[in-house]
């Protein structure tokens, strides 16, 4: 989870690495790195703990030499704390070579002592610089960087992509990837890498995928790309379809600000050209990998993921099988293959990842696609290793999330569950024609709906603002609003470190209530009291039953909704809508609240500690 930029080609390579990595750091930020080849053909790197934004001041104060070839790290620390040793760069072959990693290799300790019976010695207590040592080992040998790389890879078990350069090799970038992302931004006379495109879809729009277990080697003029074993491998090019503009801050306080602000569009990008008056045409984009004979066959569904992302899993569990009548079960992906799932051929497996790259949900599709399910991947990010090792993927149109925390990429994959559930009725002849379209209409009326919920940013605020020495919060929901309860627990709990849970309102009086006392604060997502099944009374008596007990209640309720007025201290409103619809629109408060006392705390809405916004270790 650590985010990596290479470059050749004409530019200052520092100005390039650096602003790949300012756009990468949310993959990881306590410490940040960058090794060029400097005119005069010398290694020359800088390295720091800390954001990116003190090695960009050291690099300010002390500056590299100009240099046409480099590699930039951003890191989230796994094997040795953070600090300016293990840092990367790692160097090797007397410090003319440096290599930069991401993920964990396994078999660090056999190398290292492999090494250290040589005599070979290691200044940081990372499992990189073992790669980084073998390397310069291998380039003693072969004095060739694509061969010594290609006799180191072999060697390393676990996960990693690996970025190297050699003093003696400029305008050569070399990189491998096993379990974890790499992508090849293509230019005219200039050419980069990254761990996601975000990294030069400034300078280029054109990017090749490397598969697993692949090498690239990048030099001004072209790529070469090879297997593993040396044998020529064709990339798949494809176009990026975001521009570098979406990944900025566009004026708004903090990426999150933004990206809540982008929620809106989130749905209707997603839901673009795949809906009609009568239904949903997901066709085209699900065969031939999940084609109508397989939908027909499906006998279960199982939605995995991780976070925020399993949470819309909860959502998408209600819709389908309201809708399509199929069983859904809801898993975390890092629970799933550690304990024996049944699986066959008509398990359907559904991924959800915003980043497509979550090493758990990586594994957990591997695993089900081992053992003959069909796997279909909701992924935000073009090309990512989910996306391409499924079956079939629907998209989610969100755009850059660039905030560590998940907001417009949950509402983008709630919608895209919702219109597989859609697609699963319609080839099923579950629903009738009247509730298709009732359904449709609902869909294309939440951008509209979402957009006056953001406009009460401001009574959001000051709600924040007002509990900013509040020391724990719970949050309640039922059916649809269980999962935003959930959702609005972990915002709280990664944005602004305060102790939240979010529970089943009906779980309460099963034990958490004894949690319940005077002063204590409980979101309650209020459902609403038009819907014919309603648990608005239900949840009216949560209420009364914490309130009792002296709760302070903080209600997210429908316009109108005047039964809750009694039991509320505060109440945010949120326009009417169906059932499964109004999740959409109460989550949006919470995900403000938790970025409004977050920034009420002084803290660092984007970049909350402890976290990186893609795991890509398990
Ligand atoms: C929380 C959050 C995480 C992610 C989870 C899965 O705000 O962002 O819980 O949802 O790590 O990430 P993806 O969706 O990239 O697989």
């Amino acid at each position: 989870m650590c985010g990596i930029v290479g470059y050749v080609g004409p530019r200052d390579a520092i100005e390039v690495l650096v602003g790949g990595l300012k756009r990468l750091e949310y993959r990881g930020y306590d410490s940040a790195g960058v090794a060029v080849i400097g005119g005069d053909g010398e290694l020359a790197t800088h390295k720091r703990a800390g954001k990116l934004g003190v090695l960009q001041r050291d690099l300010v104060a002390e500056p590299l030499p100009r240099s046409e070839t480099g590699i930039g790290h951003t890191r989230w620390a796994t094997h040795g704390g953070p600090t300016d040793v293990n840092a990367h760069p790692h160097l090797g072959d007397h410090g003319r070579l440096a290599l930069i990693h991401n993920g964990i290799i396994e078999n660090y300790a056999a190398l290292r002592d492999e090494l250290a019976a040589e005599g070979y010695t290691f200044a940081s207590e990372t499992d990189t610089e073992i790669a980084a040592v073998l390397l310069g080992r291998e380039y003693g040998r072969t004095n060739d960087l694509v061969g010594a790389f290609r006799a180191v890879v072999g060697r390393l078990h676990g996960a990693f992509t690996l970025l190297a350069v050699h003093a003696d090799e400029p305008g050569l970038v070399v990189g491998a990837r096993r379990n974890s992302p790499l992508v090849v931004g293509l230019g005219d006379g200039e050419q980069f890498l990254g761990s996601d495109v975000a990294a030069f879809v400034q300078y280029t729009r054109r990017a090749l995928a490397i598969g697993q277990d692949e090498i690239v080697a990048i030099r001004p003029d072209g790529i070469e790309l090879m297997d593993f074993e040396g044998r020529p491998v064709q990339g798949e090019e494809y176009e990026i379809a975001w521009d570098a503009s979406a990944a900025d801050k566009g004026g708004w306080s903090s990426f999150m600000a933004k990206e809540i602000s982008e929620e809106p569009d989130a749905i209707e990008q997603t839901l673009l050209g795949r809906l009609h008056d009568d239904g949903v045409d997901l066709d085209e984009e699900l065969a031939p990998g999940i084609d109508d004979d397989v939908v027909r066959s499906i006998t279960r569904i199982l939605l995995l993921g991780a976070g925020t992302a399993s949470y819309s899993g909860l959502l998408g569990k209600y819709a389908i099988e309201k809708w399509a009548g199929v069983p859904v079960e809801v898993e975390l992906a890092h629970e799933f293959r550690y304990r024996d799932p049944v699986l066959d051929a008509g398990t359907l497996v559904v991924s959800i990842s915003q980043s497509g790259e979550t090493m758990d949900t990586l594994m957990a599709v591997r695993y089900a696609a081992e053992r003959g399910a069909r796997t279909l991947s909701i992924c935000n990010t073009q090309g990512a290793t989910i996306a391409r090792e499924s079956d079939a993927v629907l998209y989610t149109r969100a755009g850059p999330e660039v905030a560590v925390a998940s907001t417009k990429a949950f509402s983008a994959q709630v919608i895209a569950l919702y219109l597989l559930g859609l697609h699963l009725a319609q080839k099923r002849g579950t629903l009738g024609a009247e509730e298709t379209r009732r359904l449709v209409a609902d869909l294309r009326a939440l951008p509209a709906q979402l957009q006056t919920v953001l406009e009460s940013g401001g009574e959001v605020r000051e709600l924040a603002r007002s509990m900013s020495d509040t020391r724990s919060v719970l949050f309640l929901g039922r059916h649809a609003g269980y999962p935003i309860a959930l959702e609005g627990a972990l915002k709280l709990k990664e944005l602004a470190y305060i102790h939240a849970e979010g529970f089943a309102a009906g779980e309460l009086k099963h034990g958490p209530i004894a949690l319940i006392e005077p002063g204590q604060r409980v979101f309650v997502v209020v459902p609403s009291p038009r819907d014919r099944n309603s648990l608005h009374p239900k949840v009216i008596s949560n209420i009364q039953e914490i309130r009792a007990r002296g709760a302070h209640v903080l209600a997210v309720a429908e316009a109108g909704d005047v039964a809750v007025l009694p039991y509320a201290d505060d109440v945010l409103r949120i326009p009417l809508a169906g059932p499964l619809f109004e999740p959409l629109l109460a989550v949006a408060p919470l995900q403000m609240f938790a970025m409004e006392l977050a920034a009420a705390k002084g803290l660092d809405v984007d970049q909350p500690r402890n976290l990186a916004k893609s795991v890509t270790v398990e």
